[in-house]
């Protein structure tokens, strides 16, 4: 009989959730999930869509007016031209986006170049096509770097396009403009497509700068940029995201969208317009506040004594367990079980030599946690 499928790496990480509920004092760093509340005229307009057309079905692209309010912000922030009316399509969350542009764009046997370690729905969603993803390896001691000329050396006659994830989960790395133009210049001269992962680009540190590559000269018709409402307005649970392109492209992704999801919900939709078209204080605030969390973390870190990179973008540490001689899976139950502090193995993100933790809890969540990391990790060195 055959067999339907394997378990992915994310099936783990759920099964370590359900494991951590037997905890009253759990703490969870696993998870990638804001403790932020909902900005208050977010929830209210969402509300109010409820009571109004919330029970309708929108068109599969998206309400217009969301649409030309993501075209506003793409020029705005990224730095991108769209028009709304045929190269912007909304999303359930980025999740779908990454979903959707791998299965459009990447046919059985072709390759895919992807920096690893990379988010773990990457690997589900190449697999699922049929496609190979070929790694470039990141290290923590080069602060997960993405170097262009490693880039160069896997580009073969299957490559069909390059996975930029940046700022990265799990490992915090933002490519720098320098390497972004350099990768944008590869990817013209092979005539490969880009698929753009801009979900953390409200959120990078220490001064380091997010360029988006469809901003670059030649590449917007190669190019797709996902984002969403999630991270940057902590909306997690809203599922509404938003992937732009040229209008050739968004056809493709748009037929597919149809068949599998059709559109996303109206009050999700309306909840992300009041987002990208009211205040914007609350990512000032967030992004304040995960430079400082983020230290907490890697000063604990530097007293455990082991290696990670520098969390540049993003929300997340990755760090370097290869001191311990044991595997990640291992070292996450070992600190679940004598930490009660739930920690991602990196296996999941196809790096068994690495933990990730989030800074998405409270500083002083986060002392309490790692102080009993600390602990958890003296008993594994
Ligand atoms: C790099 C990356 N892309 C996409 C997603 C999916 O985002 P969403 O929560 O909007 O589905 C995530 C979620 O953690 C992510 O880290």
């Amino acid at each position: 009989m055959k067999q339907f499928d394997r378990k992915s790496g994310t099936a783990y990480l759920y099964e370590l959730v359900a494991e951590m509920g037997q905890y009253d004092d759990r703490i969870n760093l696993g998870i990638g999930d804001p403790d932020f509340d909902t900005p208050q005229h977010i929830v209210d307009a969402t509300r109010d869509a409820l009571g109004k057309d919330g029970a309708e079905y929108s068109p599969v692209e998206g309400l217009i007016d969301l649409r030309i309010a993501v075209s506003e912000r793409v020029k705005r922030v990224n730095d991108i031209d769209v028009d709304p009316h045929t190269e912007v399509l909304i999303t359930n969350g980025g999740q779908e986006a990454v979903f959707l542009m791998l299965q459009a764009f990447l046919e059985p046997g072709d390759e895919i170049i992807m920096p690893a370690p990379n988010y773990h729905s990457y690997y589900d969603g190449i697999e699922f096509a049929g496609a190979k993803k070929v790694e470039v390896i990141t290290h923590a001691e080069e602060n997960f770097r993405v170097f262009p000329e490693r880039i160069a050396e896997r580009i073969t006659d299957r490559t069909r396009a390059i996975a930029f994830v940046s700022p990265n989960n799990p490992t915090g790395a933002v490519i720098s403009p320098e390497d972004t133009l350099e990768i944008c210049r590869m990817a013209q001269e092979h005539d490969l497509i880009l698929l753009a992962d801009d979900i953390y680009d409200m959120y990078t540190y220490y001064g380091a700068k997010h360029t988006s590559p469809a901003s670059l000269p030649g590449m917007k018709e190669r190019t797709v940029t996902l984002n969403a409402v999630s991270k940057s307005y902590a909306m997690c649970g809203w599922r509404c995201g938003w992937i732009v392109g040229p209008a050739s492209m968004i056809e493709v992704l748009k037929r597919r969208k149809a068949a599998m999801s059709g559109p996303c919900s109206v009050a999700s939709q309306r909840g992300a317009l009041a987002a990208l078209t009211g205040s914007q204080d609350c990512i000032a605030d967030m992004r304040e506040a995960y430079e400082r969390r983020g230290r907490v973390v890697t000063d604990a870190l530097d007293e455990i004594g082991v290696p990670y990179g520098t969390p540049y973008g993003g929300q997340y540490v990755f760090f370097d367990i290869t001191p311990t001689g044991y595997s990640s899976a291992e070292v996450a139950k070992r600190i679940l079980s004598d930490a009660h502090v739930l920690v991602y193995p990196g296996f999941a993100f196809d790096d068994d030599r690495s933990m990730r933790i989030t800074f998405l809890q409270s500083e002083e969540v986060l002392r309490e946690a790692m102080e009993r990391v600390k602990k958890a990790m003296e008993g594994l060195l």
